[in-house]
């Protein structure tokens, strides 16, 4: 390794320490502690997820400093910023920080929540780029999920950092988080070296949903691991509903409320139609036979096309024959 990184993994290392201490033995902690309480996460998980706690007036720069750290290596930690004058100031002020490990489990970046409900201030903060820190070749927690996904030859994509917490305090230990943006296909393959299945267990919101499509396709194009869809209900995320009803409940839920990407994509392109139109119910017919045309399986086909002709009430055989050139021009 370089020295400069090795310094800056040492930098990381010492920094997710010293705010870890301030969230658990500190009274300038105490409210983000019992904010991570009131969200019901214990304190084995606090320090198995090494979360912390980064409050004002610039007290990592004070505490590195005393290090001597070099001045450019704090510069390219990217944990400050630097003003016009040329001064260093801590990055993240006030927030709960989301310590982001690398594949071996060293610190390399942070994300920062906000503690109150302001919406003027984002909810979330990342660590921009780094040395250390290629945003879209990493995942949320990868490192202690690796041995539980190699064993059940299956991972669980999340979308938050306090899903993926939530689900591993219930014992659910094979989960994963893209960073906050939407999954990248280095992820994907990355995932694909060690899983078979890919439950995307992603918040049943619109914007999760969407989410959704995308990953499918990503996954589809880039892997060959089977995906799921894993439906919450109630418009709740998976922490949340884990909090809300258990984790029985979560487990019946990520046995059954499963969906296969092209049963996934039927319903969520409905969306897109008034489906008391006739005209519209044509269009969507046209968005979706490619979609059933991509099946291999003839019976799976024929399946979803029955379901089709009998949930609007359409000739089956009529859909057949539509479906037919698609079949041909598939490559
Ligand atoms: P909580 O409210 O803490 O439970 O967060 P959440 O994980 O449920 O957030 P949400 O579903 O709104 O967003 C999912 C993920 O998107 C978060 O875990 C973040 O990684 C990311 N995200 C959400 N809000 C922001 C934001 O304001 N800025 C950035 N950069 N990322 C965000
Ligand atoms: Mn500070
Ligand atoms: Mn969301
Ligand atoms: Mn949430
Ligand atoms: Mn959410």
């Amino acid at each position: 390794l370089p020295e400069n990184e090795r310094q800056l993994l040492k930098l990381y290392d010492e920094a997710t320490k010293f705010y870890h201490h301030l969230l658990i033995n500190t009274e300038i902690g105490d409210t983000a502690l019992q904010y991570l309480y009131q969200r019901g996460v214990d304190d084995a998980t606090i320090d198995a997820f090494m979360l912390g706690y980064a409050p004002t007036d610039d007290v990592l720069l004070k505490y590195v400093t005393e290090k001597k750290y070099d001045y450019q290596l704090l510069r390219e930690s990217e944990l400050f910023i630097e003003w016009d004058d040329g001064s260093l100031h801590d990055r993240f002020t006030d927030r709960v920080l989301f310590t982001i490990r690398n594949q071996t489990g060293a610190p390399i970046a942070f994300s920062g929540r906000r503690l109150s409900n302001d919406a003027d201030v984002a909810k979330y903060m990342n660590s921009p780029e780094s040395i250390l820190f290629n945003k879209s070749n990493e995942l949320f927690n990868l490192d202690l999920a690796k041995n539980d996904i190699s064993k059940s030859k299956t991972v669980i994509l999340f979308e938050g950092f306090m899903d993926v917490i939530a689900a591993f305090q219930a014992g659910i230990r094979n989960g994963v988080a893209s960073m906050g943006t939407s999954l990248t296909q280095d992820q994907v393959q990355r995932l694909n070296r060690i899983a078979q299945k890919i439950n995307i267990t992603y918040d049943s919101d619109n914007a999760g949903q969407a989410a959704t499509q995308r990953a499918l396709e990503l996954i589809g194009r880039f892997s060959q691991m089977k995906a799921q869809v894993i439906h919450i209900p109630d418009t709740q995320d998976p922490d949340e509903f884990l909090r809300s009803q258990g984790v029985e409940a979560f487990q019946n839920v990520l046995q059954h409320n499963t969906e296969d990407p092209i049963a996934f994509n039927l319903r969520y392109l409905k969306g897109n139609y008034d489906l008391n139109n006739q005209v519209e119910i044509f269009s969507y017919i046209r968005e979706i036979l490619p979609i059933i045309a991509s099946v291999n399986e003839p019976v799976v086909r024929q399946t979803y096309l029955q379901k089709l002709a009998s949930e609007f009430n359409l000739n089956y055989d009529g859909l057949n024959e539509q479906l037919q050139p698609l079949l041909l021009t598939k490559i």
